[in-house]
């Protein structure tokens, strides 16, 4: 998928060094591609600390509602990991990179809305990059699987965490023990991804959905993601007051005012994320 190398792509901000994605934004909607299609898109350390750094630029941005996250060429959303990273690296090294700002952990804390845009291979950190997001729509030749264990290690970046969380322990154990892959469509009835689309039609439908999110209040989203989350993190009663209290929140918004009265004027709303 290339559509971020056209003539909207520029940089989130001016002072940052991106080498190894192009970002593009248009209509609200920030695209990050994942640029080293020689490598299947595999996430080495650069790959790992730009998305970091890109993604706290964006979040600073008020005309960034939505991200979307896809991988460069026709073949690999992101094919895991570098491997060739893995081989001289000590355990100590290892564990420097993993108590460092997470790459996942960031993609899933962002505030903004995020599209996991599946367009190839989706292997092992790729799979994590796609769970870590909140939307995950498939190209209907994509493949997705946690192969580690072939290589003698395990998911490390929350795939053992966040995928049986999406479809259960029994499935979530079985990819991450026998490391193969499945379909798109195999992924979708396992609620793996949320849509498949034929290859040809990926980039607009995934187009089609972030512009429809981002049209919405920006504050009202968050309040949304936050809620959803805290339903993985809290006990059924906490996470119903948590919602009572966002609710309440949204309530007392400028764009709640807005959306109301747009409503009633049978009009567009223009929310402005106050
Ligand atoms: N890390 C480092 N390099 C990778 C990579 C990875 N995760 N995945 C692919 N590459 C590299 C290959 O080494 C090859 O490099 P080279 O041209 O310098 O030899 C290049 O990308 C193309 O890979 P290739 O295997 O020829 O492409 P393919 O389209 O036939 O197959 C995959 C693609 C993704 C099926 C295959 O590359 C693969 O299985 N990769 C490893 C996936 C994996 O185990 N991920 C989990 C890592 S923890």
């Amino acid at each position: 998928m290339t559509a971020a190398a056209s003539s909207s792509e520029r940089r989130p901000d001016e002072a940052l060094e991106v080498e190894t994605l192009l970002v593009s934004i248009a209509d609200a909607v920030a695209t990050i591609v994942i640029n080293r299609p020689e490598k299947r898109n595999a996430l080495n350390a650069a790959v790992r600390r730009e998305i970091v750094e890109v993604l706290d630029a964006l979040r600073a941005r008020e005309d960034v509602r939505v991200i979307v996250f896809t991988g460069a060429g026709d073949r690999a959303f992101v094919a895991g990991a570098d491997i060739g990273e893995f081989a001289e690296r000590t355990p100590v090294e290892q564990r420097a990179v993993m108590e460092g700002r997470r790459v996942f952990d960031e993609v899933a804390a962002c505030p903004k809305p995020t599209i996991a845009m599946i367009n190839g291979y989706a292997f092992g950190g790729g799979c994590e990059l796609a769970l870590a997001c909140d939307i995950r729509i498939a190209a209907r030749s994509a493949k997705l699987g946690q192969p580690e264990i072939r290589l003698g290690i395990l998911p490390g970046g929350g795939g053992t965490q966040r995928l049986p969380r999406l479809i259960g322990a029994g499935r979530a154990l079985r990819m991450i023990l026998s490391g193969e892959a499945i379909s798109a469509e195999e992924a979708e009835r396992i609620g793996l991804v949320d849509e498949v689309v034929d290859d040809d039609r990926l980039h607009e439908a995934v187009t089609s959905l972030a512009r429809q999110i981002a049209a919405h209040s920006p504050l009202t989203l968050r309040l949304a993601k936050d809620a959803v989350r805290a339903a993985f993190e809290t006990p059924l009663s906490a996470g119903l007051a948590l919602e009572r209290e966002l609710f309440i929140t949204a309530f007392g918004s400028a764009d709640r005012e807005e959306g109301v009265r747009a409503f009633l004027e049978k009009r567009a709303a223009e929310f402005k994320g106050r």
